[in-house]
């Protein structure tokens, strides 16, 4: 018996996947064999589907699909009732993780016939994550759920509920490109936490829940809103340099850099951060994007100075991105879920072709 401990499990194989590929030594990513640049230029749903159910829709099925998912995105009354009596203050995620195993899956039209029938209720469990964080959002913020016109689209439907008012066709797009960056991430620890949960024949509603606690910290999906906090703190570009150097001095972590995967610059990073800039220019979000900015290349700055490379992962630059679409801080990682748990359902999917009860082992150092 080998008595050497690897408890961040670096590098250690736990099991195979076709789903996401992350290179991480030449900084690419990859869904079903298809590179992320390109697939940022897709609509949502057809990302969705070629991840759960590894096909290439036509631009017909695409609209098809997003019309179903949008119509999945509602809740139902006991739903409803359950986060009226929810207190106000919980974060999103833990609202996500708290309806996750009582939601109602059943589907209220069926799933198109170009997708596999056995997805539907798992794709209903999805969507309506979305429609969680909305009314979750809209309860907080307004009081109430704001009316949403008929025929808006999956991620119309967001944006239209946080902002009250129709959002551009710029807006949709965009948020559909940080959506689809964050779909999935091969066995990241919320996508792992999940798998293990499935490893006991747990549902898929469990395993769910196991993956939103993952996500929820801040050395996982918590960092985009915590970045934007840490932005927010050193409050101008021209503290950066002084507050990267005395964070790192004292072993604090900068949200939003670094990555266990990217020996390179993470490929989420490098489509976000322009994107940033070109929604944050001219508007009350400049100044935060400019700290940001200048965090990223104080910390480069330092790492340089020892001979070592940082670069800023998806969750730096996100956050900006998703305030000039009027998504505010509290919201983003469950923003981010809504997203990766077509992800997660996917790897559910997957794991279960060949399950194996996941059940490592531990040294004994008590008495
Ligand atoms: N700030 C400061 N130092 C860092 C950072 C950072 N963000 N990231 C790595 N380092 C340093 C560590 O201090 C360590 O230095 P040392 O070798 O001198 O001790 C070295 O780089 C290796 O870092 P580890 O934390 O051991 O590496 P790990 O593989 O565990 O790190 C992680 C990955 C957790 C993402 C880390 O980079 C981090 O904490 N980043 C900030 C949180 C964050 O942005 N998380 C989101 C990741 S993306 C996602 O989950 C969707």
């Amino acid at each position: 018996m080998t008595t050497e401990i690897n408890i961040g499990l670096e590098g250690v194989l736990v099991g195979a996947t076709a789903i996401s590929n992350v290179e991480g030594d030449i900084g690419r990513l990859s869904y079903r064999g298809q590179d992320i640049h390109a697939l940022s230029q897709q609509s949502l749903a057809a990302v969705i589907a070629l991840v759960l159910a590894d096909k290439q829709l036509t631009e017909d099925e695409a609209k098809a699909f997003d019309a179903w998912l949008a119509a999945e995105s509602e809740l139902g009354a006991v739903e409803l009732r359950v986060l009226e009596q929810l207190g106000r203050g919980l974060h999103p995620m833990a609202v996500l993780q708290a309806l996750a195993p009582i939601t109602d899956t059943q589907a209220r039209n069926p799933l198109p016939a170009f997708l596999p029938k056995e997805l539907e209720k798992a794709l209903v469990l999805a969507a309506k994550q979305s429609a969680i964080v909305r009314a979750w959002h809209n309860l907080c913020q307004f009081g109430s759920l704001v009316e949403l016109p008929a025929g808006l689209g999956f991620a119309e439907k967001l944006l239209y509920a946080f902002n009250r008012a129709q959002p551009s066709a710029h807006a949709v797009r965009a948020l559909e490109t940080v959506q689809i960056l964050q779909m999935d991430h091969s066995f990241n620890a919320g996508t792992f936490a999940g798998r293990v949960v499935a490893s006991t024949k747990a549902s898929l509603a469990a395993s769910i829940g196991g993956s939103l606690g993952a996500l929820s910290g801040p050395l996982h999906g918590g960092a985009d809103e915590a970045a934007v906090m840490m932005a927010r703190e050193i409050g101008s570009a021209d503290q950066a340099a002084a507050w990267v150097s005395t964070a790192l001095a004292n072993k604090v972590k900068i949200m939003g850099m670094g990555h266990r995967e990217y020996r390179r610059l993470d490929p989420r990073a490098a489509i976000l951060k322009p994107m940033a800039r070109q929604f944050c220019e001219g508007t009350q979000y400049q100044g935060l994007m400019d700290t940001l900015v200048a965090v990223e290349e104080a910390c480069q700055d330092e790492f340089g100075k020892k001979g070592k490379e940082i670069h800023a992962n998806l969750e730096f630059y996100k956050g900006a991105v998703y305030l000039a679409l009027g998504i505010s801080e509290p919201y983003f990682t469950s923003l981010f879920a809504c997203a990766r748990v077509f992800g997660w359902t996917a790897h559910f999917f997957e794991f279960n072709q060949d399950p194996r009860l996941i059940r490592p082992r531990a040294l004994y150092i008590g008495k």
